[in-house]
């Protein structure tokens, strides 16, 4: 049977269903059961999900947990976190215990703006572009007015516009960079209509002007926003005297903050550890935006971005030994938003924005931020202490139970026994055969 087909997303649901189940798995049922099994039985939710994207099919789930003890600028919170990894939501509520009675989380608004680009090619002289640009630039302006009004009632707009000359890398290469503040909203629709129209009255502008008539027309190659916000930056940070640490498995409270440091140290130099160190990071990061119904792919790109911007790739966080003190933090660009897009229509977003009391972006930006450190903290304190696997492999527990299909009693009796047992997919097999013969 053919695997093409034309006219896909103008059928119905049910018609997709069939021929997915008929060209992929060969009619059977079962497959078919599977996606309806994830429908909402409440039609207009299910719908609503349904529209979210093109061609649904069915729902993917994910939990949704929550880690309490948070307490950032001296305010209490619990964080909502939708991941699929058992030990985030776990480390991350051990670790805002363990800070809650040190201090808390501070954090700091470093910045909020947001940029977007149009990429053009021109090939007549640098100056005149200049002049043409500075002398047009009040239009760009002026024609956006009916994208920036309601933004510039909140306080935000368009915050600068310049020209950028790239022609040393490409030939005839220029931007237009654009600078936004985008208030309580992530901005992408609104920098790219903003950005659109600049594209348009610049061209419309230079068919107009004496010089650039002239000269071969400009050729518009893109406009669009950038992931890449460095002066959208948060810093979360947590500190407190060596003294009130804990002394962990073995080492006295100065050895662990001293291997602590060394360790941040390594994912500072060493990329191959800094890799893994700020995926760690990320763990809570991507947890808290999708949990708020931000974009994770942009978050994700932009991070990274900022993890680099030194040249090479490096740890996101940093730790010192400041006197008598343990200093760790975080500092990272997000771009995020808490109204518009998904905030405003998926219920279990809204659900996680009034959990966190309804923030504004610029709390929400600190609160992920404070995520990012606190799930960084965790994994380097058991890295550097008990290693990580005691406390993965004790999270994952309950995965291997449902992949071995345990009844409720077997899990229980699981779960008391591996208290004190190493945990491994064999162990547990053993385990379960043993309980039966
Ligand atoms: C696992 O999801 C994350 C860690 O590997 C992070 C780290 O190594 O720092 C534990």
């Amino acid at each position: 049977m053919s695997k093409n087909i034309s006219g896909f997303s103008k059928k119905s649901k049910e018609e997709k269903i069939e021929w997915l189940i008929a060209t992929y798995f060969e009619g059977n049922l079962q497959a078919k059961e599977t996606l309806t099994s994830y429908w909402n039985t409440d039609q207009k939710l299910q719908q609503l999900h349904d529209e979210f994207i093109e061609n649904t099919v069915s729902n993917f789930y994910l939990p949704l947990g929550v880690a309490p003890n948070f307490i950032i600028n001296n305010k209490n919170y619990t964080l909502p976190m939708v991941i699929e990894e058992s030990s985030v939501v776990a480390a991350a509520a051990k670790a805002a215990k363990y800070w809650s009675t040190r201090g808390g989380f501070k954090t700091t608004i470093l910045g909020q703006e947001k940029i977007g680009q149009v990429h053009f090619i021109f090939k007549g002289e640098t100056k005149k572009l200049n002049s043409f640009i500075d002398e047009i630039k009040p239009m760009f302006f002026e024609d956006t007015k009916g994208i920036t009004k309601n933004m510039s009632a909140r306080g935000g707009g368009i915050t600068s516009i310049s020209l950028v000359d790239k022609t040393s890398e490409i030939k005839g290469y220029y931007q237009l960079h654009a600078c936004f503040n985008t208030i309580d909203s992530m901005g992408a629709n609104f920098i790219n209509s903003c950005l659109e129209q600049f594209s348009k009255t610049l061209v419309r502008e230079a068919g107009l002007n004496e010089d650039l008539k002239k000269e071969e027309p400009i050729e518009i190659i893109m406009s669009i926003l950038s992931n890449y916000v460095p002066n959208c930056l948060v810093k979360a940070e947590v500190r407190c005297p060596i003294e009130a640490l804990e002394s962990e498995d073995g080492l006295t409270k100065s050895q662990f903050a001293e291997k602590f440091v060394r360790a941040v140290e390594i994912a500072r130099i060493e990329p191959h550890r800094a890799v893994t160190h700020n995926k760690g990071i990320m763990n809570g990061i991507d947890a808290v935006v999708l949990a708020t119904g931000n974009d994770f792919r942009a978050v994700e790109a932009g991070i990274h971005a900022y993890a680099c911007k030194s040249g090479q790739y490096r740890s996101l966080s940093q730790a010192s030994i400041k006197g008598e003190e343990l200093c760790f933090s975080l500092e990272i660009p997000l771009a995020i938003g808490t109204v518009g897009g998904l905030t405003n229509l998926h219920p279990l977003v809204k659900w996680s924005m009034q959990l966190l009391g309804s923030p504004n972006a610029m709390q929400l930006m600190e609160i992920i931020a404070v995520a990012g450190l606190a799930q960084n903290f965790g994994a380097l304190r058991s890295l550097v202490t008990s290693g990580i696997q005691k406390g993965h492999m004790k999270m994952h527990l309950l995965n291997i139970l449902n992949q071995l299909n345990a009844s409720s009693l077997e899990k229980e009796a699981a779960l008391n026994y591996f208290k004190t047992t190493a945990v491994s997919y064999s162990a547990v097999n053993d385990f379960l055969k043993n309980k039966n013969a």
